[in-house]
C-alpha cells in the first residue's frame, strides 16, 4: 500500500511531552525540529552531548523552555529511567516517545574478533536498548492514561544486508518487538508502531564504509542507491503520532514515499479447529491478564522511585 506524502498537513502538538531519543543529530534531530515546530515539548536523550546545545538553540529560538537534554545511553536502565523521570519533572509527564537512538559500531561482525563485550554492544543499543527505553516509557505513558511510541527500525529490518550482518539483525528484532504490542491500546491506551527508512543521508552512513580502516565494497553499491528525503520519514513518525487506529504497525520509507509492510499471516496448517478454539478463549484472557502483569509492573516501578528519592 502506497500512501501519499503529507507534510504540509500540520497538526498541532500543542502542550504534548516529547522523549526523542539519539535526538542530537540526524533523523532524530529532525524529528525534533518537526515535533518543536508543532507546539511540543521535547526531552532529547543521546550519548553525545551535542543535544545540549540542539536544546538550548530551541529554548532561545522560541524565547521559552521547550527542551531539555540528558546524556543517555539507551543500553541503560538507569539511563532510561532518568530521562523519562526528566520528562515528568519538567513538564509533567510523557506523551511521545521517538526511540530512534541507534549506534553503526560493529555493524559487520561476521569475522570480527571473537569478543563478548565487542559483540554485544550493537544489540544492547539497537534492540535491546530500544525495548528498555519502551519499557520505561510504557510505564510513564500508563500513568499518564496513554501516549503514542514510534521505533526508527530500517528497511534493514526487512531486508537482508551481507556488508551489516549484526545491524540487520538488531533492525528485524524492533520489527518483531513492535509487532508483538498487540494489546497495549486495550491495556493503556498506548500504540507502538515503527518506521522503516531506506538510506538516508546522515553521519550514520559515513561510519559504516570502512571496517576496521578498510573500505567495505558493498557502498560501492550502495552509494548509488536513491536516498529517502527526510520529510518521508517525518510524515512516516507523524502518521503513527497523529492516527490513533495504527498499533503494531510497520511503514517502510522509500525514496518514492511511504508504503506499510503487512506482517505475515498465521500459516493454514497452525490453525486447527482446536487451536482456533483455544485462542478465542485466550483472547478473552489476554486483556485482564495483561491489566494485571502492568498494574504489578507500575506498583514494583513506583516504589523503586520512592525507594530511589528517599536515599538522594
Ligand atoms: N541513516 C540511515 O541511512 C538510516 C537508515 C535507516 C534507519 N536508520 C536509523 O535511524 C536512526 C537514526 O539514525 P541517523 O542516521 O540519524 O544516525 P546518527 O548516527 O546521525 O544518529 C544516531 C543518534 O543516536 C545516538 N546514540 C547512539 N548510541 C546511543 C546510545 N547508546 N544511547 C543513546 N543515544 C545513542 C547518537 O548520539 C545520535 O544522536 C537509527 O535508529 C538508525 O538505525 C538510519
Amino acid at each position: 500500500m502506497t500512501l501519499q506524502s503529507s507534510s504540509t498537513e500540520l497538526t498541532s502538538f500543542e502542550g504534548k511531552v516529547a522523549v526523542v531519543t539519539g535526538g542530537s543529530r540526524g533523523i532524530g534531530k529532525a524529528i525534533c525540529d518537526e515535533l518543536i515546530k508543532r507546539g511540543a515539548k521535547v526531552v532529547i536523550g543521546a550519548i553525545s552531548d551535542k543535544g545540549q546545545e540542539v536544546a538550548k538553540q530551541y529554548n532561545k529560538e522560541t524565547g521559552k523552555k521547550v527542551a531539555v537534554f540528558l546524556r543517555t545511553d539507551v543500553s541503560r536502565y538507569d539511563d532510561n529511567k532518568a530521562l523519562f523521570q526528566l520528562a515528568e519533572n519538567e513538564f509533567g509527564g510523557v506523551d511521545i516517545a521517538i526511540l530512534n537512538a541507534a549506534t553503526s559500531d560493529g555493524s559487520d561482525n561476521m569475522f570480527s574478533p571473537l569478543d563478548d563485550k565487542l559483540e554485544e554492544r550493537i544489540f544492547n543499543v539497537n534492540a535491546v536498548g530500544l525495548i528498555k527505553s519502551s519499557k520505561v516509557a510504557i510505564l510513564h505513558m500508563a500513568k499518564r492514561g496513554g501516549g503514542s511510541i514510534v521505533c526508527i527500525s530500517s528497511a534493514a529490518g526487512f531486508y537482508s544486508v551481507p556488508a551489516l550482518t549484526a545491524y540487520v539483525a538488531t533492525k528485524h528484532a524492533i520489527i518483531g518487538y513492535v509487532r508483538s504490542c498487540t494489546f497495549l491500546p486495550e491495556v493503556c491506551n498506548i500504540r507502538v508502531n515503527a518506521v522503516c527508512p531506506a538510506f538516508v543521508d546522515t553521519e550514520f552512513l559515513d561510519s559504516v564504509r570502512t571496517v576496521g580502516g578498510i573500505p567495505e565494497p558493498y557502498y560501492d553499491f550502495a552509494d548509488t542507491v536513491p536516498v529517502v528525503p527526510m520529510p518521508f520519514i517525518i510524515d512516516g513518525v507523524f502518521k503513527y503520532l497523529s492516527d490513533n487506529t495504527t498499533n503494531g504497525e510497520t511503514v517502510m520509507a522509500y525514496p518514492t514515499g511511504l508504503e506499510v509492510r503487512e506482517a505475515p499471516e498465521w500459516h493454514y496448517s497452525l490453525l486447527t479447529e482446536n487451536s482456533l478454539k483455544a485462542q478465542d478463549i485466550y483472547l478473552k484472557k489476554a486483556i485482564p491478564h495483561t491489566k494485571q502483569q502492568l498494574s504489578r509492573a507500575l506498583e514494583r516501578y513506583e516504589n523503586e522511585q520512592k525507594k530511589a528519592s528517599s536515599i538522594q
